[in-house]
């Protein structure tokens, strides 16, 4: 691990706001090696060093990941002047953590969470080609052509310049009553809008959407919209080989 000033670890570790740290380590109630000769810059290294504050040994772990099943009406950002953010929901007092990739606003569903930049940008990499799967409901009839047309690559940018790669389209229902299809679709880009705009080029509306997967990761189906858990050592294995 790096080498860390001991109020910023400390912090980042949850034992406190950074003012509220400097304030325990003040009142000699931070120790690093037994010593609570230490100042607030003080470089540490968490391999070596053993740290407590107000008589607990402080641990910070390198990398934290969360799966969290994203609610709608929550925005996929560190910060947000206006809506709560994903990071609103993890239980961690972290300062470094961020979602990897976006869902939109009134989308749900599987958003990984970490403060893993590396395995964030290889997952996210367009050469990588990680697979996402959607289920949507959709305004209008979803038909064989629609899935071949999906299957081709359909265009999704403003003047059809653009074309999404080919994506899996499968129709799990129709209502023709309600003029209403449900299906899921496995897309491997991110464009923004991606699955609105693709269900829009085939003169469809999306008014449903949530993912339920994000390369070998899945929504656990005894998960709710809010509810955040770590990634177990075996899904972070098989998510690294993805
Ligand atoms: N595609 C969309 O249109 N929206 C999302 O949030 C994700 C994929």
């Amino acid at each position: 691990m790096p080498v860390f000033r001991l109020d910023k670890y400390l912090a980042d570790a949850g034992a406190g706001t950074r003012s509220q740290v400097k304030s325990y380590i003040k009142r000699g109630l931070v120790t690093v090696n037994d010593s609570t000769n230490v100042t607030p810059d003080l470089k540490i290294n968490p391999d070596m060093d053993i740290i407590s504050c107000q008589g607990t040994i402080i641990h910070l772990e390198e990398y934290e990941y969360y799966l969290l099943y994203k609610p709608m009406g929550y925005v996929s950002a560190t910060k947000d002047n206006v809506h709560p953010t994903v990071l609103s929901l993890v239980d961690s007092q972290r300062k470094d953590l961020f979602p990897v990739g976006r869902l939109d606003r009134d989308t749900e569903g599987l958003l990984l969470i970490t403060n893993d930049g590396a395995l964030a940008h290889r997952l996210l990499s367009p050469k990588k080609h990680v697979d996402k799967t959607y289920y949507a409901v959709v305004e209008g009839l979803v038909t064989d052509e629609d899935v071949s047309l999906f299957a081709k690559g359909v265009p999704v940018g403003d003047e059809d310049l653009d074309t999404a790669l080919p994506a899996r389209l499968s129709i799990l229902d129709t209502n023709p009553e309600e003029n209403l299809s449900y299906i899921n679709v496995t897309i491997q880009e991110g464009k923004f809008h991606q699955v609105k705009r693709m269900f829009q080029a085939v003169g469809k509306k999306v008014i449903f959407l949530r993912r339920i997967s994000f390369g070998t990761l899945a929504l656990p189906s005894d998960m709710n919209p809010g509810d955040c858990q770590r990634l177990t050592e075996t899904e972070l294995a098989a998510l690294r080989d993805c």
